[in-house]
This record gives C-alpha cells, structure tokens and sequence, in this order.
C-alpha cells in the first residue's frame, strides 16, 4: 500500500520537478520570462472576444435593488460558444420596461429589498443574498424553499457598508448545479465612503471600475455546458479499465455526488465572455473580482511580459479596507471578492495579462491505493493523477487580456484612507474550534458530521448580551483539500494562520501568518490542508430572537455532499 500525498509525488514533468516554492520564483526567470512572452504573443490573437460589460444585451445590467419587483430563475438559451445556444439558467428581471439578465443590484444602507421570487426551474431553488446581514427567512441558506413552479416574497432591509456582494441559488444537494447553469449576480452596496473612493481614483463604473466575475466552465461543441469535472471525464473517456478504476477510487465521491472534489471546466470565462479583451487607458482603473466557480481556485495576478504589476487591495469580500494594502498577487478562493485599484502607468501600451499562476492544488484526499493498481493507471494515462483536465487547478492560465491604451485627461489618484476602521480585537471572547474532513463514505463532513437538514441546528451562539463576538478555529487535516468556508450573516476577522503551505509563505503579511486578504472584514476564509486558521466573528448585529445561519464550505460539491451546518443564533427577545 502506499498513500498518495499530492500529485506530484506520483507522475514527472516540470511542475512535479520543482519545489514548492519554485514555483512562485519561475516567472522572474530570464527563460522563463522569453518563454512568457512567446507563449502570451500566441494567446493575444485567441483573446479577442469583447469582455461583456455590465449592461449589454441586458446582462448584468446595473439596477437598483429597490426597483426590482419581480426576480426568476429561469432556463434561458445563449450564445456562449461558436454557432449553438447554451442551455444556461439565469436570472431575469423586468425593471422600467427593460429584460434584465443576473442583474448587478445596486443599493446603499437603508434601501428595500422588495420583490417576488419564481422558480421557474425543474428544481426547488432559493436566492442567497451571500455577504449580507439578514435575519434567517431573508438569508436564503435553504430552510425555506420555493418549489418548481412555485415563488415567494422577498423583502428585507439592506444593512451593510460598501462593498461587493452577491447573491446565487442555495437549494441544499442543488445548489452546485444551479451555480454552475449560470445563476449568480452581484450585489453592489455603496456609501458616502465608496462615493469618495470613487472620486478620487476618478473611474466610471462599467469603463473604467469594471466588475469581473470568473467562473470556469466547460463548452462543448454542441453548445452543451456539462455539469462535471472535466478533468476526471476526460481521464476516464480515454482510460482502460486499470485507469478507470484508480480514478473511479480517486476522484467520484459518495453514491449521489460525484463530484468529490468538485465541479471543474475546462475553460476560464469573465462575465460569460470566453478568450476576453478589455481596453482600459494609462490610468487608475478599477476592477472588482468574484469568484463565481463551483471549486476552482485562482492565483491572481496582473502581468506584463512576466513582470508582475503591482496593485493596491481596496476591498475584500462584502467590505472595504481600512487603508489600501499593497499586493502583486492574490489566492481568491470560490465565493471569495477582491476590489482592487491599479495603477496602469506602471503598465505599456499593449498587452497586460489577469492570469492565475501555478500552484499546487493540494488535492489530496488520504486514499490509500494499492501500488499494483496504481502505478499502470497512472502510466496509462500519461498525464498527472490529478490533473483536472488540460487546464488544471494550478496551471498557469491566462484570464483576461488587458489592452492598455493611451489615456487622455486625469489618471486619478488612490486615497490612503478608505472603508471603516477594523473593530479592537477582544481578548477572552469564547471559542469555538471545527475539524474538517470527509467520512469513510467519502462525504466532506465538519467535525465528522454530514450536513443533516436545516431543522437540526450544531450549536447556539449566545448574542444578546455583552460584545457578542467568538473565535472560530477551523482546523484542515494535511490530507485533504483546500476548503473555502464561508459564514452566512456575519463578517469576521481572520487573527492568524497556522501550517500554512510553503506556497503562501511568501504572502505572508505578518507575524499571525496572515495575507493581504486577511487584513479586511471576510464572509469566506480558505483554509489550506494542515492549516489552522483562527478568526473573529462580530454577532452584535443579530437581529432578535433565534435565527438559523449556515455555515459551509463554498466548493458547492462539498457543500451539496454535506460539509455544512446549521447553527442558531440567539439575541433575544426584541424590546
Ligand atoms: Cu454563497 Cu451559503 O453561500
Ligand atoms: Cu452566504
Ligand atoms: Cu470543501
């Protein structure tokens, strides 16, 4: 027997060859750097296709929240790929006489929440309205559904700061499907602080300061959008039965949910743009950055002929910093949002590269595999063990190719204040720690526990009196795979990182371990295999009385095969 560690232990090639933290010093290579620009020269020819921006054709059209009256989920061809429609589900809504498309709802504090919810899709549905504060019905982690062909009310009060949110089904068991069919938008919550920000770098929504939802999907020719993980399906369509059999073991969960380590495509679209281009002038420009993938993770960063520009982080998740933090590169995990400002002075005139740079996916699940099975499967398949296809977790890839142009007027400037203060850390508040993991079923679990219905909640967090905050640790065995864990409801504060891999050693930002992405208020925290991440979670918003929140991992097929749970929090009678 042997246990497999990560897929580089099994298979060559030259990712396999380096060491972990090779990888983060290739791009400053001389070779490397010619090798980059050979290889982004052959790209800027295929990336060609106008980025979608908010808006044409209806799609992420820009409305307010409160203008809505109507919201559906709804089966809706298009066009994404070559001469056929792709069956996608998304969401629509008429406002002032106009079809809107997985709308960007704009709001600020106060505004109204108002409308009517239909499913008009096979499955029960429910919209989550992921980054904001709601009491547990206006949440929509799942415990009240609409069924096909069925709706409900909406209406909630929105209570955040600025900052980038969004909202995408949450049906428990569907939830992966319906994310991955194409139903997510964004939710945009401004305020006199983002009005100010705004100002100064001086950029124009939609032009200038442009929202990139990435997601990976896979197209086919048939304009069919499968629902699985392309990597393994390729594996398996060209296996023998040897092959078929060690990636059956490795790769498909429990009966019900195969996709164990999620669902991943083969190409990386922006705003359902695939190979895209977008033209910004030699100034600040603006981009805000969901995650909207089921399971893949990126290393983002900004590059012009291998040099990495530097950028500033103004946001991350549903809030703003502080101050701006200085980055070249940051891990943006499923659900997760980056806001940043770039400087595209530092830029030349021509190609700039959005790309995710290699790293190690650390898919490794702890399977203990005979050697006799293992060693003809993998030399059958002539391709790494875990390999999600030819575009892999990890690889190298070009996102968005960035055509810097001559600006004219001002190029605007970054102010070096911007969102709220970061609340005083607390000492003594109480703790409560969380192991995760997958059953011998193969099913993730959280502390050991599949996700068992809404009805039955973990734990209560008492929230009616004192400064109603907890540390929550989240431990990750070092064989597993990276888990995003999100929180409905609250925002928290990561304080420190513990067993991180070597591959985020050099992100590290502080004593505590901590990245850049750590320095803000956060709804979902990646948490590596072998790490221990500690962070602060602020209850003192609950509304009164007991409400249930969800709090999962947001890889939908890990979510979808149960590593998730309820808890309640209790704040109290209202007075
Ligand atoms: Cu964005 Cu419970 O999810
Ligand atoms: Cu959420
Ligand atoms: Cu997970």
């Amino acid at each position: 027997m042997m246990t497999l560690r990560r897929r580089h232990f099994l298979l060559g090639g030259a990712v396999a060859a380096l060491p972990p933290g090779a990888f983060l010093a290739a791009s400053a290579l001389d070779g490397g750097q010619r090798r980059a620009e050979a290889l982004d020269a052959s790209f800027s020819r295929r990336y060609d296709n106008p980025l979608r921006l908010p808006g044409q054709g209806g799609w992420f059209a820009p409305v307010k929240a409160s203008e809505v009256r109507a919201l559906a989920a709804a089966p809706m061809p298009h066009r994404l790929r070559g001469h056929r429609d792709t069956p996608l589900w998304v969401y629509r809504a008429e406002v002032r006489g106009r079809v809107v498309l997985n709308p960007i709802l704009t709001a600020r504090a106060g505004d109204t929440v108002d409308l009517r919810f239909d499913n008009l899709l096979p499955q029960p549905s429910v919209i989550h309205w992921h980054g904001l504060a709601n009491d547990e019905r206006s949440d929509g982690g799942g415990a009240f559904l609409a069924a096909p062909g069925g709706g409900h009310p909406v209406r909630w009060t929105v209570r955040n700061a600025a900052g980038l949110n969004w909202y995408h089904p949450h049906p428990h068991g569907h939830a992966g499907e319906q994310l991955w069919r194409g139903l997510a938008g964004l939710f945009l919550v401004e305020d006199d602080a983002s009005d100010r920000l705004a100002r100064e770098l001086d950029v124009r929504f939609g032009l200038t300061d442009v929202p990139l939802v990435i997601q990976d999907r896979t197209l086919n020719r048939a304009g069919e959008m499968p629902y699985h993980d392309a990597g393994v399906e390729r594996m398996l369509k060209s296996a023998d039965n040897a092959t078929r059999m060690a990636f059956e073991a490795l790769c498909s969960g429990a009966p019900g949910t195969p996709l164990f380590h999620g669902a991943y495509g083969e190409d990386i679209l922006v705003n359902f743009t695939r190979f895209p281009v977008l033209a910004l002038p030699r100034r600040w420009a603006r981009l805000r950055i969901l995650n909207g993938s089921n399971a893949r993770l990126y290393r983002l960063a900004l590059l012009q002929r291998g040099r990495a520009l530097e950028f500033s982080l103004l946001g991350v998740d549903g809030n703003l910093l502080p101050a701006p933090q200085a980055a070249t590169e940051v891990f943006l995990a499923p659900a997760q949002r980056v806001d940043l400002a770039v400087d595209l002075r530092q830029a030349e005139l021509g190609d700039l590269w959005l790309k995710t740079l290699a790293f190690d996916p650390m898919h490794d699940d702890g399977l203990q595999l005979p050697q006799t099975l293992l060693r003809p499967a993998v030399a059958a398949a002539s391709m790494p063990a875990h390999d999600h296809g030819p575009r892999g977790e990890g690889a190298e890839e070009p996102i968005l190719r960035i055509d810097v142009r001559p600006a004219d007027g001002p190029a605007g400037r970054l102010p070096q204040r911007i969102g709220p203060a970061m609340p005083p850390a607390v000492d003594g508040a109480p703790q409560r720690s969380f192991r995760l993991g997958h059953d011998a079923q193969r099913r993730w679990s959280i502390d050991g526990r599949v996700f068992a219905g809404h009805g039955q909640t973990s734990f209560t967090v008492p929230a009616g009196a004192g400064p109603a905050r907890e540390i929550w640790e989240v431990d990750n065995p070092a064989s597993g795979m990276p888990h995003p864990m999100h929180l409905h409801g609250f925002d928290f504060q990561v304080l420190s990182r513990q067993g991180s891999p070597a591959q985020c050693g050099p992100l590290r930002v502080d004593a505590q371990g901590r990245l850049a992405t750590d320095l803000g208020r956060a709804d979902t925290v990646l948490v590596w295999p072998g790490e221990k991440v500690r962070f602060l979670v602020d209850f003192s918003t609950a509304p009164a009385g007991i409400q249930r929140y969800m709090f999962h991992c947001h890889n939908l097929e890990h979510a979808d095969a149960g590593m998730m749970l309820a808890f309640a929090v209790d704040a109290g009678p209202p007075d």
